[in-house]
C-alpha cells in the first residue's frame, strides 16, 4: 500500500522548514525508490486567512484519511487578537483531539557536535538519548470538575481535577513499553504515588501491565520531583520515561534544555492502533512559528527533519531510512554547518536552505 502523508506547513517558519523535508522526500523517491503519496493542506493563521477557520472540515477529513500528518508550526502576531476558538492554535488542538493522540513522544538527544550548547556539563550529557512519553489527553488539564467558583464568604476558588482511568493509563504505558523494547529495554514510570490517588493507580496499573505483558522490560518507578532532580544529576540513567500530562509537560521541557536549541527538537503524538496495527500519528517540531526570524531563510530545519525521521520509524517501520536522516544530521553538524541558533563562536552561519542542501547531499 502507498504511504499516505499529509503535510501542513502552517505559519511563519513552518513553510520554510517544511520545504527542506520536501527535498528529502524527493531524494528518497529518486535514490531509495520510496514514493510517498503526499497531500498538502492549510492549518493555523494561513487557514484562517483562506477559510475563516484554523482547520477546515476538509483538511480534518484529509488528516483522518492518511497514515501520518507532518505539521510545521502555527501562529503569529497577525492572529493574536482573535477569540480563542478562532486562533491558529485551535487548529492544532482540533487535530490532536479528533485524531485521539494520547501519547506524546519527546526525544532528548544530544549530538556530539552540540555537546557544548547544553545547559549541563558535557560529561553529564555526552551521548544522551532519552525519550519522554507524556500522556496528552487526560489528567488535570482536562479533568472535571473544573472552574472558578464564588464562595459564600466572598472568596473565589479555582478547581482542577486530576483524573486517570485504568484504560487511559494502560494505553499510554503500552506505547512506552513497546518503545523501550525497540531501544534499551528500560522504562521508568513517573508519578507521585506517595501523595496522589491518581498516581497510586498509575503505579499499580503500570505494574500490572508489566507483569502481564512486558515482564522482559526493565521497569522502575520514580516520584516526579525526584525525576526532575535525576534528569539534571544523571540523565543518562534513563532510556524511556512514561508520565502523566502535567508532569510530562514539565519534564519534557526540562529535558529539552539539555540538547541546546529549540531548533533541534522533534516530537510525535500517537493515537490508538487500527485493525492493521497502525496508529494515527502527528509529527511536529517542538518550536513555534518564530515570527522574529520568519521569511529570512534563517530557521533551523533540523527539528522538522528529525520529526519526519520519527514518522519513518514509528508510522512506516522504515528504520533504515530514519537512521540515514539522523546520521546525515550528525555528519553535517560534525562538519561545522550551523544555522544561527546552534552556532558556536568562530563558525560560519548557514541558511535554512544550505542546511537542507548539506543534509540531502550526505
Ligand atoms: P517559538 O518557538 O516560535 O520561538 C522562540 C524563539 O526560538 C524565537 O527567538 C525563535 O526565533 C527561536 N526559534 C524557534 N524555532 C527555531 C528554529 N527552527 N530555528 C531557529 N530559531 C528558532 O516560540 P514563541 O516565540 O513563543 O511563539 C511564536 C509563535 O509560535 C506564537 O504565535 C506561538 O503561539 C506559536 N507557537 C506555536 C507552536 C506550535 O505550532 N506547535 C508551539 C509554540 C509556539
Ligand atoms: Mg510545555
Amino acid at each position: 500500500a502507498n504511504k499516505k502523508l499529509l503535510i501542513l506547513p502552517g505559519d511563519g517558519i513552518g513553510p520554510e522548514v517544511m520545504r527542506q523535508v520536501r527535498r528529502v522526500i524527493d531524494w528518497m523517491d529518486r535514490k531509495r525508490r520510496v514514493t510517498f503519496d503526499v497531500q498538502e493542506g492549510l492549518v493555523g493563521g494561513i487557514a484562517i486567512d483562506h477559510h475563516g477557520v484554523p482547520l477546515s472540515d476538509e483538511t480534518m477529513a484529509d488528516a483522518m484519511g492518511v497514515d501520518a500528518v507532518l505539521l510545521g508550526a502555527v501562529g503569529g502576531p497577525k492572529w493574536d487578537n482573535v477569540s480563542f476558538d478562532k486562533r491558529p492554535e485551535a487548529g492544532l488542538l482540533r487535530l490532536r483531539k479528533e485524531l485521539g493522540l494520547f501519547a506524546n513522544l519527546r526525544p532528548a538527544i544530544v549530538f556530539d557536535a552540540l555537546v557544548d550548547a547544553s545547559t549541563l556539563k558535557p560529561d553529564i550529557v555526552r551521548g544522551l538519548d532519552l525519550m519522554i512519553v507524556r500522556e496528552l489527553t487526560g489528567g488535570v488539564y482536562f479533568g472535571e470538575p473544573r472552574g472558578i467558583e464564588e464562595l459564600p464568604d466572598g472568596q473565589r476558588r479555582g478547581v482542577n481535577t486530576q483524573v486517570y482511568t485504568t484504560s487511559e493509563i494502560h494505553r499510554v504505558a503500552r506505547v512506552a513499553f513497546e518503545l523501550a523494547r525497540k531501544r534499551q529495554n528500560k522504562l521508568c514510570s513517573v508519578e507521585k504515588a506517595n501523595v496522589m490517588e491518581s498516581g497510586l493507580l498509575w503505579r499499580q496499573e503500570v505494574t500490572k501491565l508489566h507483569q502481564a505483558e512486558y515482564a522482559d522490560v526493565e521497569l522502575t518507578h520514580m516520584y516526579a520531583d525526584n525525576c526532575a532532580m535525576q534528569l539534571i544529576k544523571n540523565p543518562k540513567q534513563f532510556d524511556v520515561i512514561v508520565t502523566d500530562n502535567l508532569f510530562g509537560d514539565m519534564l519534557s521541557d526540562e529535558a529539552a534544555m539539555m540538547t541546546g536549541s529549540l531548533g533541534m527538537l522533534p516530537s510525535a503524538s500517537l493515537g490508538a492502533p487500527d485493525e492493521s496495527g497502525r496508529r494515527r500519528a502527528l509529527y511536529e517540531p517542538v518550536h513555534g512559528s518564530a515570527p522574529d526570524i520568519a521569511g529570512r531563510d534563517l530557521a533551523n530545519p533540523i527539528a522538522t527533519l528529525l520529526s519526519f525521521a520519527m514518522m519513518l520509524r514509528y508510522s512506516f517501520d522504515m528504520n533504515e531510512d530514519a537512521d540515514l536522516i539522523e546520521k546525515a544530521v550528525q555528519t553535517v553538524l560534525n562538519g561545522g554547518t550551523r544555522t544561527s541558533d546552534i552556532m558556536a563562536p568562530g563558525m560560519a552561519r548557514c541558511s535554512t536552505s544550505v542546511m537542507g542542501d548539506s543534509i540531502v547531499r550526505v
